[in-house]
């Protein structure tokens, strides 16, 4: 069966679970020890890096494995760069996988432009010395879910093609995940194009196979994102607490901003993925509503747009509609969903406060 085909077919076939609030899901009755189980997904990547180190300087957390994929530079950058931060939190416990090279179906779009060309903003640290383990992120992703089924949630910080592929290879694994917290999509316009959010629009067939997966999922769009620029004052005091962590992350952010002013952004780096972590940390961080929500994967100009559809709570429910159909098809309706259920929640508003005093305390606080 060739690849677009598979694809449509697993799509098709993902039946739409009854909606379980995400990230309500997070936390106490999972693991021993109070933690909650959790993979990372990721494309390190210089907010990548600051949400691996927060996610590892905190203790609620049971980091089962890191996985890398390509997305904001090429996987021969974020797999070393995802080996670095688990080597600079002194978490070599964590298996580090190696994802895809590419999207499902697609050229791989990078984002050097805003990462610098090794990903992290131009900071330069060691080549690591941890090897990634042998399997690959989507065959890990397959055993951890299928050895704790119910207690893995998967925090997605980049284009979700290892997911969709660990999805497509297992049928019988979407039941068996918790939640996904994905950093990922927009309801409020997108960042690469007016239309997509970048993870989303690397990899919009990947993202449309999470949303109609059924799988309970918490999503963490630039509608939130947007609020966390890092800062110069951020960086200082990062840099005034020393130990690894603090140290490296006030490198990266300080090389970060002397990027964006280079490139003559407007503004530093938004700490977009640490907002996903932060959400699974303390869900009171984000405010959320559930939405119907669907990923546009034909367009020519809007490929990657993620559209909401709010459910109200009592009718009328109005439809999912299409585009109008053409002269040449067969539909007569652009009718595709009559009554959508919900299928995520979507973060609409932040405390941007109590999200910068988590991160920057807990990173200046160091593993
Ligand atoms: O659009 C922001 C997202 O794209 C973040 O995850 C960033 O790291 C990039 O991957
Ligand atoms: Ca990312």
């Amino acid at each position: 069966m060739d690849r677009r085909r598979f694809v449509t077919a697993t799509t098709v076939g993902l039946g739409l679970a009854a909606l379980r609030p995400a990230i309500a899901a997070s936390g106490k009755e999972s693991a021993a020890r109070g933690q909650s189980r959790v993979i990372i997904d990721t494309d390190p990547g210089v907010d990548d890096a600051f949400a691996l180190l927060l996610a590892m300087c905190s203790s609620q957390l049971h980091i089962e494995a890191i996985t890398a994929v390509a997305g904001n530079v090429p996987l021969e950058l974020t797999l070393p760069n995802a080996l670095r931060m688990v080597e600079i939190a002194g978490r070599t416990d964590i298996p580090v996988a190696a994802g895809a090279r590419a999207p499902l179906l697609r050229r791989l779009v990078t984002a050097a432009y805003a990462h610098g060309e090794n990903g992290l903003g131009g900071a330069v640290f060691a080549e690591p010395k941890r090897t990634p383990v042998a399997e690959s992120a989507a065959d890990l992703i397959q055993k951890i879910v299928r050895k704790y089924p119910g207690e893995i949630t998967l925090i997605t910080l980049g284009p979700q093609t290892n997911i969709a592929t660990a999805l497509n290879a297992d049928p019988g694994l979407a039941p068996l995940v918790r939640s996904v917290v994905m950093m990922g999509g927009s309801l409020s316009g997108g960042n690469i194009t007016p239309a997509a959010e970048f993870n989303v629009y690397v990899d919009p067939e990947a993202a449309r196979i999470v949303f109609q997966s059924g799988i309970p999922i918490t999503m963490v769009g630039l509608d939130v994102t947007r609020k966390t620029t890092l800062t110069d004052q951020h960086v200082a005091t990062l840099a005034a607490h020393d130990n690894p962590v603090s140290q490296a992350a006030a490198l990266i952010g300080r090389n970060s901003l002397a990027h964006h002013r280079a490139q003559g952004l407007p503004s530093g780096p938004n700490m977009h993925d640490s907002v996903a972590v932060a959400a699974f940390l303390d869900p009171a961080i984000v405010t959320t509503e559930p939405f119907y929500v669907d990923v546009e994967t034909g367009g020519e100009l809007t490929a990657g747009e993620t559209l909401g559809y709010r459910v109200p709570h009592a009718p009328p429910q109005p439809p999912v509609r299409g585009s109008a159909p053409l002269l040449g098809s067969l539909k007569s309706s652009p009718i595709l969903r009559e009554r959508p259920e919900p299928n995520a929640h979507v973060a609409l508003d932040l405390d941007a406060a109590a999200f910068f005093e988590l991160l920057i305390g807990r990173l200046s606080a160091g593993a």
